[in-house]
């Protein structure tokens, strides 16, 4: 079956069309159009600018995919539409949803929701292009999902279904990451730039002046807390008088190196609990490459897999995945488009 996909949860408007049969999955045409620059100047992610930059790439979007895959003319040229419904920013999901109905109608075909965090744990599965297959992974398997939304430890259960064992309390890592990044003057998105500064830094391996804390180290559960050690990073930046480059390498490193301590411990922790064989890394955050060396290192004997880069952010590919995968599991069975809603909090279960 042949399956249009539509992404519109937070600032990256996604549609692809995938062709599927059994547990293969083909990427006929994906589109990805990025809003970073025009939020670069806000430092974070404004919804209303959002909602209009989605309204206004939709069907742009959709023209290529349809040219791309010389299904224009087509009455009907899928199958089936999966769209993301939630988590994140609502008024953005909503253009999403909306474009997905009146599609649907047009062209009588039924529509998917699609959990946005089931389509980052798929995500490792998917290519941005050619073909690839969705295997069934060694249980029990856990997911570390970490974006600029959501920081969560997701267990997948036997029965298909999804428990959240620990997530943040406050800050997800990435909006962490993004805001300490607006601290020093470093442009939005945040992760790949304090990264970059702190891989830099981290080969010159010296004594760094800067300590900062690792939340809830102490804590039994699996949950992780960002917004303390984001202030600890305030206060120090507000007692340099010049804040130069190295000092905000300095700063970079140690704030990087305590994130991704305490994302790893609790990571490798429940590993250990859940003796879990398949470790699965979703979201922006997984791009991060001491995020990926060190849970390589610290968690043996479990199957770690990434996500290929375009993969980690958010994009179309791993909703049309999630669509097709439920759409199966369900036997086809979707709701009646018109009771669709985006729901900014929508949790995996
Ligand atoms: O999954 P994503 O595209 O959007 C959400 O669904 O939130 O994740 C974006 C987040 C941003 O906060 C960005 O700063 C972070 O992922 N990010 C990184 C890196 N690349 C992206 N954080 C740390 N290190 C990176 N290399
Ligand atoms: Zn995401």
């Amino acid at each position: 079956m042949r399956i249009l996909a539509i992404e519109t949860s937070c600032d990256e408007t996604g549609i692809s069309i995938l062709e599927a049969k059994g547990n293969t999955i083909k990427v006929l045409a994906n589109e990805l159009s990025s809003q970073v620059n025009l939020h670069r100047e806000f430092g974070g992610v404004y919804p209303a600018l959002a909602k209009r930059e989605h309204i206004k790439n939709l069907p742009i979007l959709l023209e290529k995919v349809l040219k791309k895959t010389k299904l224009d003319k087509k009455e009907k040229p899928v199958d089936m539409i999966a769209v993301t419904v939630g988590p994140g920013l609502e008024p953005a999901l909503w253009t999403g949803i909306v474009f997905a109905q009146e599609l649907g109608k047009k062209w009588g075909v039924p529509i998917q929701p699609v959990n946005h965090m089931e389509g980052h744990i798929l995500s490792p599965f998917g290519k941005v292009k050619g073909s690839f297959k969705i295997t069934k992974v060694k249980q029990p398997a856990l997911s570390l999902l970490v974006s600029g939304g959501h920081t969560e430890l997701v267990l997948l259960k036997q029965n298909g279904k999804y428990e959240i064992i620990g997530e943040t309390l406050d800050d997800a890592a990435g909006e962490a990451f993004d805001k300490v990044a607006r601290m020093l003057a470093l442009p939005y998105p945040g992760g790949p730039e304090i990264s970059r500064l702190a891989e830099i830094e981290r080969k010159i391996k010296q004594e760094n002046i800067f300590k900062f804390p690792r939340p809830m180290l102490k804590n039994p559960t699996f949950d992780f807390s960002y917004s303390g050690l984001k202030t600890s990073v305030l206060y120090t930046i507000q007692k340099i008088k010049n804040l130069d480059q190295k000092t905000k390498a300095l700063i970079a490193l140690e704030f990087e190196n305590a994130v991704i301590e305490t994302l790893v411990y609790k990571t490798k922790k429940a590993t250990e609990k859940y003796k879990v064989k398949t470790l699965i890394v979703g979201g922006g955050v997984a791009n991060n490459k001491h995020l990926r060396r060190t849970l390589k290192k610290e968690i043996k004997n479990t199957t770690i897999l990434f996500p290929e880069k375009d993969l980690t952010t958010d994009n179309s590919v791993m909703i049309g995945i999630a669509g097709y995968t439920n759409f199966v599991k369900n036997k086809g069975k979707v709701p009646r488009p018109n009771t669709l809603k985006a729901e900014g909090n929508l949790r995996l279960k």
